[in-house]
């Protein structure tokens, strides 16, 4: 696979060190565009991995109401082939209608805010039964790449595909990582943090003798920082020292309203307008994250001396 077709897998080990927010809020930010910060809308696929199924509910997605779901794609056998995926995603006027409709379920008053609707994102749920799927596959075919060949035939619909993973190296993530070509690591600003980031290193460096010789590390970025704290300024520091280029320069705070999104049925950047202090702030850090991944894609783009303009950019073209 070409590198600058970005697959991109949000992946560690650690659990609770932000891999959802993360893999949420850039796919709902990367989708939507910002122009003032220069940042343009794209097409973005988000495939939850993780049987939690927390992707779902980030959107105000009743886990009841999913009903085709990642372990049915991974799982189901006809013949050898595996079933189009299109089927089974979960499109931007679902997305929008359910964000809304969660918004007004906890707002008695007034009316959601004009922000609170998705265009270019489409999302591929997971739930509970997806933990079976790792005893399942495991006498499968191909049971390492069912993920990426499920993919390969819908793949060039979208500027980024975003895959949410769960906190183990098992068939699951396995199949993540065997499907993505880079991988974004959130790393939580705190001590054993630094321990789980040496494991995911070495599972990376495995994944690529073995399976996918093309995965890449694309950036870490620190989470839930809290600048008045030694302790995280150190594991900061230790990350940048040993993966000196790979470290984003945005680094997310520990935000109450980052914590209190999935709640309210929406990812943080469409929830809050982003602001320098209070309710956007979390908003904000989300935006510039989205931002400077926007930007090291372009630069490695140029680098390769490829063009590839947004798909929604193309199709607005087209139109006219
Ligand atoms: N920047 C942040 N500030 C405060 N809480 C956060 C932040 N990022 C994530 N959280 C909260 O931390 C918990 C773990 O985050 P989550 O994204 O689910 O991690 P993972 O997917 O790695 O298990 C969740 O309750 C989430 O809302
Ligand atoms: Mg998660």
């Amino acid at each position: 696979m070409d590198p600058y077709k970005m697959v991109i897998a949000v992946a560690n080990q650690k659990g609770g060190c932000a891999k959802t927010t993360t893999a949420v809020n850039l796919a709902a930010a990367l989708a939507r565009g910002h122009k003032k910060m220069g940042l343009p809308p794209a097409k973005v696929l988000l495939i939850d991995l993780d049987p939690q199924g927390n992707c779902a509910t980030s959107f105000g997605i009743e886990k009841k109401r999913v009903k085709k779901t990642a372990y049915d794609l991974l799982t189901n056998d006809l013949g050898e082939e595996l079933p189009l995926m299109d089927e089974y995603l979960i499109g931007p006027e679902d997305l929008t209608a359910s964000m809304r409709n969660a918004w007004m379920l906890r707002n008695e008053k007034g009316r959601p805010p004009a922000t609170l609707t998705t265009e270019n994102l489409w999302l591929l749920p997971s739930d509970i039964h997806l933990s079976g799927a790792e005893i399942e596959l495991s006498h499968k075919i191909g049971r390492e790449t069912r993920l990426k060949e499920a993919l390969a035939p819908i793949i060039d619909n979208f500027d980024y595909v975003i895959i949410d993973t769960p906190p183990s190296l098992g068939l699951l993530s396995i199949n993540a990582l065997s499907a993505a070509n880079w991988v974004m690591v959130p790393v939580q600003a705190e001590y054993y943090s630094l321990e789980g980031f040496s494991m995911l290193m070495n599972s990376v460096k495995m994944i690529q003798r073995r399976i996918n010789r093309n995965l890449k590390i694309f950036g870490v970025v620190m989470t839930m920082v809290d600048a008045r704290s030694k302790l995280s300024r150190h594991v900061c520091d230790q990350v940048a020292l040993s993966i000196p280029n790979k470290l984003f320069s945005t680094s997310i705070r520990r935000l109450v309203n980052v914590a209190e999104a999935p709640w309210s049925g929406a990812p943080t950047v469409l929830l809050n307008k982003p602001t320098s202090s209070g309710a956007g702030a979390g908003s904000l850090e989300y935006w510039t994250l989205a931002r400077e991944f926007h930007r090291r894609v372009q630069d490695m783009r140029r680098e390769f001396g490829v063009r590839d303009p947004s798909r929604v950019s193309l199709e607005a073209q087209g139109r006219r």
